[in-house]
């Protein structure tokens, strides 16, 4: 079955990718990237300088899925905007992560990377593992600012990854400022920031920055990445292209992002813990799937999600 999809006018030979910060930091990593059967090459979100990242232990996999404070690691833009009409060679979108320590660093980077053209630019307003720095995206002020004067410098499609919400009243205000800045595609969600995972045999945290607080991914947030498609599917009535992320370990997950409104879906924890092979599993799971059902593509079967 063809699995592609169209966002924003780029067509991705399939509808699954890595998140931003999944195997994707180095050339080697976006480069196996290119290899594997990822629908696009998404980069780490990058900073103006490059970053060693927070202390390690920073990443921690259990069954219910995992917890992370990177840091932003990463090469730094320059590194990435030369690195990014190399992976063109690949034959799929390259998606550029742009990130900050200050809403003038993302104007920078932005400049500098949409003049490399990547196929689109994510513009990440989520990263929860800064210490000091709160996520952009809970600051709908800061966000609007940020986002119309990186518009202003981004020419290729724009979208923006933003962090979970739990109200109905922020997903309506964040789709308002959405709307007003003219951005074309949604990523959601960034992982659940400042969770706790303790282990109780040690007695202890599990990952050492932020005194054990960081980002959760995996199987557990599937239901609140889920609830943040749907309620921005519904904001902008299905206009409004969605990569949905959070709790994608198989076909069936992939589905339900679909359903819910999600027009592509991002792995995060489960490339991780499988590696890029993971990419040919999903894709026969969802294909099967699809055809199980009687959907002949993941296009057909985007925000049919029925309500009791
Ligand atoms: C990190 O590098 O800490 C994760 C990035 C993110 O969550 O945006």
């Amino acid at each position: 079955m063809d699995l592609s999809v169209t966002i924003a006018g780029v067509r991705f030979p399939a509808c699954m990718m890595n998140a931003a910060g999944a195997l994707c930091v180095t050339r080697e990593e976006l480069e196996a990237l290119g290899r594997s059967r990822s629908g696009a090459i998404v980069t780490k979100s990058m900073t103006v300088e490059p970053r060693q990242g927070n202390p390690e232990p920073r990443y921690y996999g259990f069954p219910g899925g995992s917890i992370n404070s990177m840091g932003l690691p990463n090469l730094g833009y320059r590194a990435y905007a030369a690195l990014i009409p190399e992976l063109k060679k690949f034959g799929k979108p390259v998606v550029a992560s742009v990130a900050g320590l200050c809403e003038d660093d993302f104007i920078t980077i932005a400049e500098a990377i949409n003049a490399s053209a990547p196929d689109l630019i994510e513009v990440n307003l989520s990263c929860p593992n800064i210490p000091g720095k709160p996520q952009i995206g809970y600051d709908l002020e800061a966000s609007e600012r940020l986002m119309k004067r990186v518009r202003k410098v981004i020419t290729v499609p724009m979208g923006v990854k933003l962090p979970p919400y739990f109200d109905p009243a922020h997903h309506e205000q964040t789709a308002k400022v959405i709307e007003r800045v003219g951005v074309d595609f949604l990523s959601l969600i960034n992982s659940v920031g400042n969770g706790l995972v303790v282990d109780p045999e040690r007695e202890t945290v599990v990952i050492k920055p932020k005194g054990g607080f960081g980002g959760l991914g995996g199987p557990l947030i599937k239901p609140v990445a889920l609830a943040n498609v749907r309620a921005f599917w519904k904001q902008f009535k299905g206009r409004l292209p969605i990569i949905g992320t959070g709790g994608v370990v198989s076909g069936s997950d992939i589905f339900e992002h679909l359903l819910c409104g999600a027009t592509a879906v991002q792995v995060g924890t489960v490339l991780v813990e499988e590696g890029l092979g993971v990419f040919d599993r999903l894709q026969s799971e969802l294909a099967a799937l699809l055809d199980k059902k009687g959907y002949s593509s993941p296009a057909a079967c985007i925000g049919k999600l029925k309500e009791l």
